[in-house]
């Protein structure tokens, strides 16, 4: 892997941003060095209702930013603005799948904020109260997100297509009194029944008192006037001011639920302080905005990317954005680029997997539209191979532009390692996401914590806390410091594979634990077996993966029946709707083969490593410690039959 990577460097060109001066071998010293300093005065440009008495408290594993300070995030994104030109500038150009749009400026954000904050209040919810917000890309989103940051109000974004049982373990987890959801959603010229799936979630879930109902779709929706209300009935009469809620810098502003090595997934838990700096500063960093700026972030908002970069980071700095609710080929392939050229974007960040698609379409659909306002590119969620990186970069691109490689998570709330042409120009070189922000102090370890040298391959930690650092796993400090902090002590375990080259650059070699990728979409193999377990003809699952030209990673599953259902196609298909039920349509494998034992070692673990070379066609390596060799030939077996 070392070598293929170094080769990489070897043959392909790099590329040079135009940027505006900056120091950032300087500035990444200081925040090394006086962190204290270097973020104390970063966050001057934040509007504190009360300054902080302590920048960081840090107490492994716990960091604690601005302690003492008191501000509001939707004040931050909103109310500031209002004294200033931003005011009448437009926040969200809003484009519907069927060719609908709606443009929001500022003030009108504002309004609508206060609005539904009055709203949320008028039923009772009050700061710390959680709230679950199960909505496709539509404005009320983010206005949502911005109300309960008003209010104190906890919230957590359930991505749209997650399955109703899926929404249940997030609400039931977080205790939520209430689920917003719309009438449907619009995919691909079809209407999908969220209203259904909140009903089947509230429904196993005695918390919930109310679903907020936004009508957004045509379609005829049940509503139970003992819980159900329409967001426009409840908004009647509701336009007073709001005022926001003066939040410690340490409270929690979301959790946000996402995968890991357990079964169930983890809430991780954002605060309001550190997280509002490192987003914007990131942004900033990593984008080189300005007041032209129009931002194009293509995330879906139920993921980490659309929180910190569709909605709080840009809004922070009185940008423009454009926001999309459809599918990327819809009804035409050049959507996308359509949507570019009308709104004049300047910024696009979207992700490898929307680019290889677009690249196997070909580069006749780009070629249709005046692409010529784009400044810079952006790429997040999987490692980006350097083909997918050439093809953005040419055809896209103009091979006039950069690319912003983003490598970061769920838990590190904004942009880790980036090229960062806000501060200073630097070399790029396709598929490596270059340098770490500053603040951040990477290092690469081997298995026994011992730091490698450059051209090895190893874990990736992260040696010194950052602002957007999550604060906890909501309610599970345990797993919290099991995950992240056990196994190289006093360091944070992101749980990728990584490469440091002889330039310094880092290189993100996809994930070193039990979480697959798909199309960026992060899942486990955990959250994969036991929901397929739950079907009653399933005795025995193992979920693996295997590269994927298109998606990154696919899903693929081995099963062992119980006596008495032979496999067959219909039992295959029964099995992928019970997991597309069960989770939702992202945890559609591409394969189910059928076994009738799995490789486990003799103490009973199932030896993963082993299905993960069947299923990608690699040698099988040392099985000395395996039960029953037949399980692997048997598994090959299948898997050579189906595939
Ligand atoms: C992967 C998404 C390589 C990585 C923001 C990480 C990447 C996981 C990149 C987090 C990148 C994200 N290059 N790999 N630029 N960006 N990843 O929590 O494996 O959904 O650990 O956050 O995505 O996924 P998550």
């Amino acid at each position: 892997m070392t070598q293929a990577a170094d080769s990489r460097v070897a043959h392909l060109p790099t590329t040079q941003y135009f940027c505006p001066s900056g120091d950032y071998d300087e500035m990444w010293r200081r925040a090394d060095q006086d962190p204290e300093g270097f973020w104390g005065e970063q966050a001057m440009d934040l509007d504190w209702f009360k300054r902080w008495d302590k920048v960081l408290d840090w107490k492994v594993p716990y960091a604690r930013w601005f302690v003492g300070g008191k501000l509001n995030l939707s004040y931050q994104c909103l109310d500031r603005h209002m004294k200033t030109e931003v005011k009448n500038k437009v926040a969200f150009y809003w484009e519907g799948e069927l060719g609908d749009s709606q443009v929001l400026t500022y003030a009108e954000l504002y309004r609508l904020t206060n609005n539904y904050a009055a709203a949320l209040k008028r039923l009772g919810v009050k700061r710390g109260d959680r709230i679950a917000l199960y909505l496709p890309m539509i404005p009320a989103l983010p206005i949502f997100m911005l109300a309960c940051a008003r209010i104190g109000a906890i919230f957590t974004v359930v991505f749209s297509a997650f399955s109703g049982q899926a929404l249940a373990d997030r609400v039931e987890d977080v205790e939520a009194k209430i689920i917003v959801t719309s009438s449907g959603m619009h995919r691909r010229g079809k209407i999908l029944p969220l209203k259904d799936n909140a009903v089947e979630a509230a429904k196993r879930c005695p918390c919930v008192e109310k679903i907020i109902v936004v009508k957004h779709t045509g379609h005829n929706v049940e509503m139970d006037p003992s819980r159900d209300v329409w967001l426009n009935d409840l908004l009647a009469g509701c336009d007073e001011y709001v005022a926001p809620e003066h939040m410690d810098s340490n409270d929690p502003l979301f959790v946000l639920y996402t995968s890991g090595s357990t079964g169930k997934p983890k809430g991780i838990l954002h605060g309001t302080g550190g997280y509002s700096l490192w987003i914007a500063k990131t942004m900033q960093w990593a984008f080189n905005t300005d007041a032209q700026t129009v931002w194009w972030c293509t995330a879906d908002i139920g993921w980490i990317t659309g929180h910190s970069y569709v909605v709080y980071a840009p809004l922070e700095l009185g940008l423009s954005s454009v926001m999309y609710e459809g599918a990327p080929d819809y009804p035409t392939l050049d959507r996308w680029w359509s949507i570019i050229e009308k709104y004049g974007v300047t910024i696009l960040y979207t992700s490898p997997t929307a680019i290889r698609m677009f690249m196997r379409h070909g580069e006749e659909w780009p070629a249709k539209h005046d692409l010529s306002s784009l400044k810079i590119l952006g790429s997040v969620g999987e490692p980006i191979n350097p083909e997918a990186w050439l093809w953005y970069y040419r055809h896209i691109g103009h091979e006039r532009i950069g690319i912003s490689d983003t490598w970061w998570q769920t838990e590190t709330g904004g942009f880790m390692i980036s090229p960062t042409p806000g501060i200073q120009p630097h070399f790029l070189k396709p598929g490596s996401a270059t340098k770490p922000m500053p603040g951040i102090v990477p290092a690469v370890l081997d298995a026994e914590g011992k730091e490698l040298p450059n051209g090895q391959t190893g874990f990736i930690v992260i040696k010194k806390p950052w602002p957007g650092m999550l604060l906890d796993i909501y309610h599970n400090p345990e797993l919290y410091q099991k995950t992240y902090w056990s196994r190289f002590p006093g360091y944070y375990l992101p749980g990728d594979y990584c490469m440091k080259d002889q330039d310094n650059f880092l290189w993100l070699l996809g994930r070193a634990d039990e979480v697959i990728k798909v199309a960026g979409h992060r899942i486990s193999t955990a959250e994969l077996e036991s929901a397929i377990v739950g079907h009653s003809a399933v005795a025995e699952a193992a979920a693996t993966s295997r590269p994927d030209e298109i998606k990154g990673e696919a899903i693929i599953m081995f099963v062992t029946l119980r006596k008495g259902t032979p496999p067959s196609v219909e039992i295959k298909n029964e099995l992928t709707r019970h997991l597309r039920a069960t989770i939702g349509t992202l945890a559609t494998p591409e394969e189910i083969f059928f076994v009738n034992l799995l490789p486990k070692t003799r103490s009973g673990k199932i030896m993963r490593r082993l299905l993960k070379a069947v299923a990608t066609g690699a040698t099988v390596g040392d099985t000395s410690t395996l039960d029953d060799g037949a399980s692997v030939d048997e598994a090959k077996a299948a898997f050579a039959e189906l595939s």
